[in-house]
């Protein structure tokens, strides 16, 4: 038995949720998404990590606020000296991304590495869960579609987005942040079954 976990409930407090913030105004939800989180499926250990962009509309504080931790914005391991992708990625239990941007997807898709997100993506070894969040119109580019194509075939997991009210221009289109809960209390119970039963145990 892992020396992090000793029961089924014990093992999902433990289980590590790295999340990646990106620049979109659903960046809003994550407060709820967080309440969500720590009171319905009872996680404690959560980081953040918010995109240049992120961080641009909407600051660190309210994420800080109520994760409890200020969120990684730059290549500094804030844990003990090294490079943040490096120990975030070897951190993580499940990396979630959650709102993801088209240019998010694009980067992702083809490898890129040219911020810390990005960077942690390529560093993490945990299973990843991808809810991209954009208008109906930029949910609807052939080069969108072909990215989400891609994501999946590498083996991420997408939340499709789904209907809903757009937050600017306030009528009812696809592109709101799909039903994430499913997909990730799955890979949370998975995550947590690992810590109470390592690989070959
Ligand atoms: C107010 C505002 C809201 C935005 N919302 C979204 C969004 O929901 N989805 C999206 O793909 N891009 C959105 N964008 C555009 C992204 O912020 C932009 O593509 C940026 O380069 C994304 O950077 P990031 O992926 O590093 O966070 C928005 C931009 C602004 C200024």
């Amino acid at each position: 038995m892992s020396e992090r976990a000793s029961g089924p409930q014990e093992a999902l407090a433990e289980v590590r949720l790295l999340w990646g913030v990106c620049g979109s105004f659903s960046a809003v939800a994550v407060p709820h998404v967080n309440a969500w989180l720590r009171g319905t499926v009872g996680i404690r250990e959560i980081r953040t990590i918010m995109t240049a962009q992120a961080h641009a509309l909407m600051g660190p504080r309210m994420i800080e606020a109520v994760t409890g931790h200020v969120p990684v914005t730059d290549w500094e391991d804030h844990t003990g000296g090294g490079a943040a992708h490096v120990a975030l990625g070897s951190w993580a239990d499940v990396l979630v991304v959650l709102p993801a941007t088209a240019n998010f997807l694009a980067k992702a898709a083809h490898g890129i590495a040219d911020d810390v997100l990005t960077a942690t993506l390529l560093a993490a070894e945990c299973p990843v869960i991808i809810a991209p969040v954009m208008n109906a119109a930029m949910w609807s580019k052939p080069a969108v579609r072909r990215n989400v194509d891609q994501l999946r075939e590498d083996g991420y997991q997408i939340v499709e987005p789904k209907e809903g009210i757009s937050l600017t221009e306030g009528r009812r289109e696809a592109g709101s942040l799909g039903d994430f809960q499913l997909a990730l209390s799955a890979a949370l119970v998975q995550a947590a079954a690992r810590l109470t039963h390592p690989r070959g145990q």
